[in-house]
């Protein structure tokens, strides 16, 4: 078994009956839903999923697992992502993918948010390893970009994958792929993003998850705030 693997399997373990479960997207993710259909399989587990996209929750469909539509949910009970990097702070960049927007409401909405990474995600500071994924709306990317600049960024709207166009998000935005060389605090910088007009969300996730799970070479240690 492999490390993602091994630290989505401990997370699945803290889903219990009746609970209303955020599904994350990316491979560890994948993981988790998948052992939680051999849970419901196995050991008749009853839950309700939702999904942060449509990859996930075709991943749930095709293993028989029911899902309610984010706009139907106020509360979650357990929401368990991925994220590409974590820091001491247990503050996590995310959104490598598209799917940024749902990812941080159902990281918001859950009463515990566990975050299940390999240690070879740690960093020094947030953006150490990958830029910012910033969501902007169309029509505004060229005034967040300049707002982002004048804060010290640098970076470009992220290509499509034949780089003949830009990349869009599953809610229809474009991403700028942002480094800050100047601003190491990860809070100050997520609060400055927030604060920056035409941005729609970005991947920054800080003081959102309850407990962060590492697994490394095998073993899993358990982070809680
Ligand atoms: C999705 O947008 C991302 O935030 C993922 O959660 C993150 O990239 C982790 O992916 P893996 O589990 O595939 O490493």
């Amino acid at each position: 078994m492999n490390d993602k693997q091994l630290v989505a399997l401990a997370a699945a373990q803290y889903v219990q009956n009746d609970m209303l479960v955020g599904l994350g997207t990316g491979s560890t993710a994948n993981y988790f839903i998948a052992e939680l259909a051999r849970r419901q399989r196995d050991e008749g587990l009853k839950i309700t999923t939702v999904a942060s996209s449509t990859i996930s929750a075709q991943q749930a469909q095709a293993q028989n697992l029911a899902i309610v539509a984010l706009e139907h949910i106020g509360r979650i009970d357990l929401y368990v992502d991925g994220a590409d990097e974590f820091d001491s702070d247990r503050t996590l960049l995310k959104g490598r993918g598209s799917d940024l927007v749902k990812e941080k409401l159902l990281a918001k909405a859950a009463n515990e948010f566990i975050a299940v990474a390999e240690a070879g995600k740690r960093v020094d500071r947030i953006g150490q390893n990958y830029a910012i994924p910033i969501e902007v709306m169309p029509y505004a990317w060229q005034l967040a970009h300049k707002s982002l600049e004048d804060l010290g960024g640098l970076g470009d709207l992220r290509p499509n994958a034949a780089k003949d166009g830009f990349w869009i998000t599953s809610h229809g935005s474009y991403v700028l792929d942002m480094r800050f060389a100047n601003i190491s605090d990860a809070q100050q910088l997520n609060t400055l993003i927030n604060n920056t007009p035409g941005v729609v969300e970005h991947g920054i996730f800080h003081g959102l998850c309850d407990a962060l799970f590492i697994a490394e070479n095998g073993t899993v240690s358990e982070h809680w705030a």
